[in-house]
Order: C-alpha cells, then sequence, then structure tokens
C-alpha cells in the first residue's frame, strides 16, 4: 500500500480548500481497504469530497476511498437491480444509466460527489431523493474490519439525513450502494415548476428520462457553480422547518414568503430566500463569497481558507436568527 505524505487535499474537495494531509493513501480495493483497517484506525475518509468544508489540515491518515466498478445483479422486463462502488462518480452513474435507459436517477443529474457518499445526506433534487432508489448499502465497519449489509429501513433516511450522520457516523465506511431502477415503464417526476417550464420551453410533451436529465443539467448549469470552475459545496444550509404560527407570522411582514408544505403544523422554508432577504446573495468577500444566483451556496473563489467560509456561515446564520428567528442548520460536514 503507497501512504504518502504531505498531501495537498485541494483536489480532493469540491470547495478546492487547501489542506494538507499529513498521510494519505488512495484505496482501490475491499481486500486492501480491509487490511489497512488492521493496522490504522485512527482514519479521515475523503470520496467525492463534495459535502465537507476543510478548516484544518488533517493529522489522521486519509484514506480515499476510490473503489470502481458497476455490476448487473438481477432484470426482470421492467426492473434492473444494480451494485455500484462507493468510489463511481455519481453524475457519470446518472448519465451511464440514462444512456442504457434506465430511469429513477435522472432527477438527481449533475449533483457533484461519488456513489458512496450519496445515501450519507440521502442526496435529493427537483423532487427525488436518492432513498427512493436505493434498495441497499454495503459498508465495512471499521472495528472489525467486517462486510455489514443496511436495508433501506435500516439506513434511517429522512430529508437530507441517515444514519450514517447520525449513531453510524465515523463506524462504518460505506464501499457500494445497489439501486433498483426501472428499464420500461419510468416514474417521471417533471411536477416539480423549473422542470416543467423547461420542458415546455422546448416542447416537448412526452419527456424522456435524457430529457429529463437534460432539462435537469440546464437548470443546475444556470443556478449552481460547477465546482471545476469555482469551489462549492452545493447547499450550505438545509431549508429550515418552523411551524406554521411562526409562518403565519413572518409572512405579515413578507407576504411573498415562499414555503413548502411539511405537515398540518409545519412548513420548510427555502434558506436561499432567507439568505437573499438579508442581502448576502452575491456578496463577495475577496476569496469567498455567496454565489451570485443562488444564495444557498457558499464559494471559494480560488485561495479562500475553510475557516473564512466557515465564519460567513456563521455571520450569515446570526444574521438570520436576529432577523427572522430562525436557526439555519449547516448542511455541509465542517472538519
Ligand atoms: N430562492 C431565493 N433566492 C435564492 C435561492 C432560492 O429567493 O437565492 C427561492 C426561490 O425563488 C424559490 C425557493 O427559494 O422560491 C426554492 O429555491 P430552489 O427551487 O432553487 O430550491 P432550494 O430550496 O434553494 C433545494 C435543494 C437543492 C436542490 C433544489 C432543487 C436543499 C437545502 N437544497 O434548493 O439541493 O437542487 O432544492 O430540488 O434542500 C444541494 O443539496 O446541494 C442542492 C443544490
Amino acid at each position: 500500500m503507497n501512504i504518502q505524505e504531505n498531501i495537498s487535499l485541494k483536489e480532493y474537495n469540491t470547495f478546492g480548500i487547501d489542506v494538507n494531509a499529513k498521510r494519505f493513501v488512495s484505496i482501490n480495493s475491499l481486500y486492501s481497504l480491509q487490511q489497512l483497517l488492521k493496522e490504522e484506525q485512527d482514519i479521515f475518509l475523503i470520496s467525492g469530497g463534495s459535502n465537507m468544508l476543510l478548516t484544518t489540515d488533517i493529522e489522521k491518515l486519509v484514506i480515499h476511498i476510490n473503489l470502481k466498478g458497476i455490476s448487473i445483479d438481477r432484470e426482470n422486463h421492467n426492473d434492473i437491480y444494480l451494485t455500484v462502488n462507493a468510489g463511481e462518480n455519481w453524475h457519470e452513474f446518472v448519465l451511464w444509466c440514462i444512456s442504457q435507459g434506465y430511469g429513477g436517477i435522472e432527477n438527481l443529474s449533475l449533483i457533484p460527489g461519488n456513489v458512496g457518499t450519496c445515501p450519507i445526506q440521502n442526496i435529493g433534487a427537483y423532487g427525488v431523493e436518492v432513498k427512493d432508489v436505493i434498495t441497499q448499502v454495503e459498508a465495512i465497519e471499521v472495528k472489525t474490519g467486517k462486510l455489514v449489509v443496511f436495508s433501506t429501513e435500516e439506513c434511517q433516511f429522512g430529508y437530507r439525513n441517515s444514519i450514517f450522520k447520525n449513531e453510524a457516523k465515523g463506524k462504518y465506511i460505506i464501499t457500494s450502494v445497489s439501486f433498483q431502477l426501472t428499464k420500461v415503464e419510468h416514474n417521471l417526476n417533471t411536477s416539480y415548476g423549473a422542470i416543467e417550464t423547461e420542458l415546455s420551453l422546448k416542447g416537448i410533451d412526452n419527456p424522456t428520462i435524457k430529457d429529463v436529465s437534460d432539462a435537469v443539467i440546464a437548470i443546475r448549469q444556470s443556478k449552481l457553480p460547477d465546482p471545476k470552475e469555482i469551489g462549492n459545496s452545493g447547499s450550505f444550509f438545509k431549508n429550515p422547518v418552523i411551524s406554521k404560527e411562526h409562518f403565519e407570522k413572518l409572512q405579515e411582514n413578507h407576504p411573498d414568503i415562499p414555503s413548502y408544505p411539511i405537515s398540518t403544523s409545519e412548513v420548510k422554508v427555502p434558506a436561499g430566500w432567507l439568505i437573499e432577504q438579508s442581502g448576502f446573495k452575491g456578496k463577495r468577500f475577496g476569496e469567498y463569497g455567496v454565489h451570485e444566483k443562488q444564495a444557498l451556496v457558499l464559494v471559494n473563489y480560488g485561495n479562500a481558507s475553510g475557516k473564512d467560509i466557515h465564519q460567513l456561515a456563521k455571520n450569515i446564520q446570526k444574521t438570520i436568527k436576529e432577523s427572522f428567528d430562525i436557526d439555519l442548520e449547516i448542511e455541509v460536514n465542517i472538519i
């Protein structure tokens, strides 16, 4: 195993933050991962690096999960069951599925990151969450090196949440994710406003999975920065859930406040709207700032430190608390 010393992690996180890994190893087989865990337990995992803000150098051994490969487990007339290794790039997997005619994840096109991390925060966009198509998650227990299978129920999926963000955090390394996708009768989800608009602009009445994917790609490209050009981690905050009473009170001063219903007593408010109302949208502070087209996204223009961006996030949280009495929760892992 080739353990390298003093490696910059800039290329390994989509925020493009330049911190040092004291020791770094890239792993491309389950066997070598299991062997490594016999010697090393004090580890830090990095995969697509798309949901983390690195604020400090990493003293622990950094393990880059580079497990590749897609296998077809079984199929019938309408369904295909696949297992995908954790190090496969998520968007490339989506595009491959579309080229094969497999439906179910077209709404999740262009989400940064790797397949192995998609269950951790239950990635979601345009009315679809990855939990809808996951059948199981395989992981290695760090302590024992044993392979463990999590059923979808055991994953305890919620909005941008799962067991891997809670009691299983730090205890397992996800090695593969299995999916059930469709081959013939696709359950297209085009009801999300922006998708409908994009499809009708193109004059498409009966969209294919490729049409939906293309629409999502166009929408995302128009709002979200490409991490290859401007460092970012997608939505930095979760959309907060507040009580109906609280919402109605806010409506008195902000009649145009958007919301999504959650239950009879609660609504979700878009964090991007709150941040825009607070004047942060498009604000640049030297090397970092708030994206000009989507206020939920904090960006690194090149050489920002993770601490700078974290401080900006704290300032935003403080302002939103003072202006709206809402606690904004950070969605990205702060390291
Ligand atoms: N809005 C603003 N200003 C902004 C951004 C949004 O006023 O700067 C308003 C919009 O006008 C709209 C509402 O907020 O009324 C919602 O905006 P949008 O539909 O763009 O979605 P979002 O709530 O901002 C969520 C996800 C995104 C996902 C989109 C589409 C979260 C935290 N974010 O964003 O996820 O792509 O819906 O489904 O749930 C990600 O997790 O990295 C991500 C990009």
